[in-house]
């Protein structure tokens, strides 16, 4: 083999033989060497082939760890939650409830006197005729409002618990997002007077100088709900904590978003306090249509929600009206007021939609 080489290869050719012997070595101790290796990949693929499949996610985008999700098999102690403050303050109550049962192995129970009750006939939890079922029994109570506590995954399922708290955040039922929504369908009968709502207004709308001509015509016809929370946050104490109201300018810069992104624009203004609703929160270009349903949450809550798109304003009542429209968001970003009580406590991303925008 040698033979045809070169000269200058010769040399190389002749300590050959050491060289094949230390390959020998080599390929022999590589080969011990990879033994525990090999082992450690045959046990893995294993284990890979014995694991059991992946739970099925309630609904994409779960935060924390699955595994911790469904103990829905143990079930057998209650959960409630004290209810505080109005209707947004108890459906951030009520979704949290139901979040935090699931993760836990809790069953949810809440009192028959809730306003909820009457409002959502769809919730999945059982009522009790008590006034408040978990008086007696030991109590969570949350770190503290406006943030997500994440000790709420891991209560003690052996025993009954009652949580105290607001629970304003929408980490608590991230990973029941879709049920928790469609629980929040309201009864037919509030549903049926917002549709007669929505058909006036059409009427309106085609009737009107508002009606759109030309290309744009052809482009949908989008709801933007405006919601405009003053009443008690204009109370020197509320103002001390930190609430603030949005301004005029603050829903004209958010209803110029709507405009200049849409062709089709209604407004749709619900607040508790329609005359000042009335006199700032105008457009000379588009139609703005006032609640009549004087100052009944519950049926303005279920306008603003079949609105396309939301203008919110502050307050938890606020926040359900951009959760339940879906479509985009539109949040007051001088809330809380810096340096307040509120600001020291406020997580904004806890408590804000990921997909939430400000102007
Ligand atoms: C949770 O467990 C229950 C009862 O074992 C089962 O019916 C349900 O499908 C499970 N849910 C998920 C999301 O795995
Ligand atoms: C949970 O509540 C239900 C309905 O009030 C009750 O029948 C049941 O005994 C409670 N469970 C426990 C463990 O207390
Ligand atoms: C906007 O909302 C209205 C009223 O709920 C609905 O009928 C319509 O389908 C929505 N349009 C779009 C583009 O989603």
């Amino acid at each position: 083999m040698t033979v045809a080489w070169g000269s200058s290869k010769r040399g190389r050719a002749r300590t050959g033989g050491m060289t094949s012997s230390r390959h020998v070595t080599f390929i022999l101790f590589a080969a011990i060497l990879s033994v525990p290796f090999v082992s450690i990949y045959i046990g893995y693929a294993i284990g890979v082939y014995m694991m059991p499949a992946n739970i099925e996610l309630p609904d994409s985008g779960v935060i924390i760890g699955p595994l911790r999700l469904n103990y829905t098999w143990y079930n057998t102690h209650n959960l409630s939650v004290t209810f505080g403050g109005r209707l947004g303050n108890n459906m951030f109550q009520y979704a949290a409830l139901y979040g935090i049962g699931k993760a836990n192995g809790l069953r949810p129970l809440i009192t028959r006197q809730s306003a909820l009750v009457a409002i959502f006939p769809h919730l999945k939890t059982r009522v009790t005729s008590q006034r408040r079922p978990g008086d007696y029994w030991p109590k969570y109570r949350e770190m503290a409002p406006y943030r997500f506590d994440e000790r709420t995954f891991n209560l003690n399922f052996m025993t009954n618990i009652e949580l105290v708290g607001f629970f304003q955040s929408w980490r608590y039922f991230d990973h029941v997002r879709a049920d928790v929504r469609k629980q929040f369908t309201f009864a037919a009968g509030l549903e049926l007077e917002v549709t007669r709502f929505f058909e006036r207004t059409q009427r309106l709308y085609r009737d009107g100088m508002y009606y759109v001509r030309g290309d744009a015509a052809k482009s949908p016809l989008q709801y933007v709900g405006i919601h405009v929370r003053r009443g008690d946050y204009l109370h020197q104490n509320s103002i001390e904590k930190g609430y603030t109201v949005a301004d005029s300018g603050y829903i004209e810069r958010a209803m110029s978003y709507f405009t200049t992104k849409y062709h089709n624009v209604i407004f749709v203004v619900c607040s508790d306090d329609m005359q000042w609703s009335r006199t700032h929160v105008k457009s000379r270009t588009h139609l703005v249509v006032y609640s009549p349903f004087t100052e009944t949450a519950a049926l303005d809550l279920c306008t603003l929600a079949r609105c396309n798109h939301s203008i919110t304003t502050v307050g938890s009542f606020s926040w359900w009206v951009g959760n339940l429209a879906g479509g985009e968001t539109i949040y007051y970003k001088d809330f809380p007021k810096r340096g307040s009580w509120v600001a020291s406590i406020f997580k904004p991303g806890d408590y804000y939609m990921p997909q939430w925008i400000t102007v």
